[in-house]
């Protein structure tokens, strides 16, 4: 049985260790593809592989027809945007996230991201501090839930708008819910975005909620850039020179908004939400485990091509 890790962005070497130590006890042999450039390496080499383990590493319709024996596809992370998920389900090749377990590695970034634009990213001058703002927590899933945690060690009120999630879970942990999407935003200082990019939400969030934020209003997103109407972005930042954007994973209009907005816009060159060693060892380990669990026991749980 051989397991790939193909990771584009690689893995922290001791995630890698801990993922060979799984394969290997389990009597299967790991292949690693790292940092390929050319797609043709993949196709390549998941040509004999039984399972896969990707990052963000886009899992095409192409990749599922090179992969003659593969049975299961494991995204060691969150959102699974990068897998075609119907190629897998036609091939009968199980699919699966390992939800939770970067989490805090992206919570912790988009807190980061906060204090960085609310100190105009570390430029001399005044800036401002996050206690007693309002945040609002756009997917109160398990990112957004450690982000509202980590905001209130700051002293933040923290609201949350998710229609998946019953009103009083969120009470419960001390959260306010807020019913109405465009409600979140009229409200709140802060939102942190953490909507899956799906059908439903591509280009989503733009002008009709960004220009309803209070003074000095700031988008984080720590999500998908797809889930961004970038144009209305700019077209709101351009009218009210008090409202700030930042977002891990450059915009294609990344230049533009850099010339016209200054520090009131930042993005990271390459998504780094999840690139800590603790969020690596994390997702690679569950990605392992779970691979292993499903050829022992034929265990589907997480599966997301149900
Ligand atoms: C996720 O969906 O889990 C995050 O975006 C992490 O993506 P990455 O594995 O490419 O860093």
């Amino acid at each position: 049985m051989k397991v790939l890790v193909a990771t584009e962005k690689p893995f922290a070497k001791t995630a890698v260790d801990g993922i060979r130590n799984i394969v290997e006890k389990a009597g299967y042999t790991l292949a690693l593809l790292e940092k390929y450039t050319d797609v043709n390496d993949l196709y390549k080499a998941v040509a004999d592989a039984d399972a896969l383990i990707v990052r963000s590493d886009k899992v095409t319709k192409e990749v599922v027809a090179a992969a003659q024996n593969l049975k299961i596809v494991v995204r060691a992370g969150a959102g699974f945007d990068n897998l075609d998920l119907a190629a897998c389900t036609e091939r009968g090749i199980v699919a699966m996230n390992t939800p939770g377990q970067n989490s805090n590695a992206v919570a912790e970034l988009a807190l980061g991201m906060m204090v960085y634009m609310a100190r105009n990213q570390y430029t001399p001058g005044t800036g401002s501090e996050l206690k007693g703002k309002k945040l609002g927590i756009h997917a109160y899933g398990n990112v957004g839930r450690l982000a509202a945690h980590i905001a209130k060690g700051f002293g933040m009120e923290v609201y949350a708008f998710d229609p998946f999630v019953p009103a009083d879970k969120m009470k419960a942990e001390g959260i306010i819910p807020v019913e109405k999407m465009e409600d979140l935003y009229s409200t709140c200082h802060y939102i942190s975005l953490h909507i899956p990019a799906n059908e439903q939400t591509k280009k989503s969030i733009g002008y009709n909620l960004l220009s309803r934020m209070p003074k000095g209003g700031c988008l984080i997103n720590t999500a998908r850039k797809e889930v961004i109407n970038e144009e209305e972005i700019v077209k709101a930042m351009e009218e009210r020179a008090d409202l700030k954007y930042c977002a891990d994973i450059a915009p294609a209009n990344a230049e533009e908004m850099k010339a016209k907005f200054g520090t009131r816009f930042f993005a990271t060159p390459k998504k780094m939400g999840a690139e800590t060693a603790e969020a690596n060892i994390n997702a690679g380990l569950a990605a392992a485990n779970q691979i292993v669990k499903f050829f022992q026991t034929g265990d589907k749980t997480f599966q997301v091509n149900k």
